[in-house]
């Protein structure tokens, strides 16, 4: 069974690790709709820490656990001494003595490393503002079940580098997938991840013109125009993302057949027309689904 100590980032994973998670995930999945049981963490306890808002994730994490036969504690920066200040070092030493395991949402990704490094308990990342880990481990499952592999096929992204750019362009890159992004130049992906598609030639292709990031791509990635924290750049970024919308006439430079993805929260008539997401709503809904499995297979390769 898939094991690893922290899901920190994808960067910090092999490309066989991900595919030892999601051989997991499909199979906790195939499980989960037979009606076969696998407590494989009863009596374990995951503390959610959130410091931004969420749907999927939360529900997903606490549903997962109770699935995997644990316990599964919300825990809100707002009533945490962690929004009074505690420092996340002490934090992580305190929480290390009473659970199994901490998810966290945060802004930096150095909260997450130093949760990592001054606690002694698996940390899971649930969304930082450099990565998405999670979110992108459900992406690849949910390609794979729809397409049969991912080896070869080719992906490609439409919109702002940000944390789904980043942890899409390392998930793709390590299973074998061909990336491109198409992004306005002020907003490329972090430096750290274009540092490592040099690791793949051949493999990664950006550029500021979506139709050309689209040519051939076998599933269409886009999120959001401004992410959370952004909220006040909404009215800039509306402007400098006008023309980065995945709409019929983009998804005619695909593969027919090509399938769309979206982490949700969507915004129809921004970075997606209404019309393209109802016409793979499917795609989209299977995608969300896959947190649930995809997250229990990290939960138990990180906590059994
Ligand atoms: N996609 C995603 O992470 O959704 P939430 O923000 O609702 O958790
Ligand atoms: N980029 C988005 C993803 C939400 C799941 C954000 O960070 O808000």
């Amino acid at each position: 069974m898939a094991t690893v100590k922290h899901l920190l980032k994808l960067m910090d994973l092999s490309g066989a690790e991900i595919i030892g998670l999601l051989d997991l995930a499909d199979r906790l999945k195939a499980e989960n709709k037979a009606g076969i049981p696998h407590p494989h963490l009863a009596g374990k306890t995951l503390g959610m820490i959130f410091e931004k808002s969420s749907t999927r994730t939360r529900v997903s994490f606490e549903t997962g656990m109770y699935q995997l036969g644990g316990h599964a504690l919300f825990l809100s920066s707002r009533d945490l001494q962690i929004g009074r200040g505690e420092p996340v070092q002490d934090t992580a030493r305190v929480l290390s003595r009473y659970l199994d395991g901490i998810m966290i949402r945060t802004f930096a990704q150095e909260e997450v490393e130093s949760l990592a490094q001054y606690g002694s308990i698996p940390i899971i990342n649930g969304l930082t503002d450099f990565c998405h880990p999670c979110q992108v481990l459900a992406d690849l499952m949910t390609i794979r079940e729809h397409k049969g592999r991912l080896e070869e096929l080719n992906m490609c992204y439409i919109g702002d580098g940000n944390n789904m750019a980043n942890s899409l362009i390392v998930g793709g890159l390590k299973t074998g997938m061909h990336v491109s992004i198409a992004c306005p130049k002020a907003y490329q992906p972090d430096a750290r991840v274009l540092a490592l598609t040099e690791e793949y030639p051949g493999q990664f292709f950006m550029t500021d013109k979506p139709l050309e990031a689209a040519k051939d791509a076998d599933v269409i990635f886009t999120d959001v125009w401004a992410s959370m924290g952004q909220e006040s750049e909404k009215a800039v970024r509306e402007k400098a993302f006008a023309g980065y919308q995945v709409n019929a006439a983009l998804l005619e430079a695909a593969h027919p057949g090509c399938m769309v993805q979206h982490c949700l929260p969507a915004h129809r008539g921004e970075e997606i027309t209404a019309e393209v997401f109802e016409a793979h709503a499917d795609e989209i809904f299977d995608e969300a689904e896959n947190r649930l499995h995809a997250q229990k297979a990290v939960l138990v390769a990180c906590m059994k």
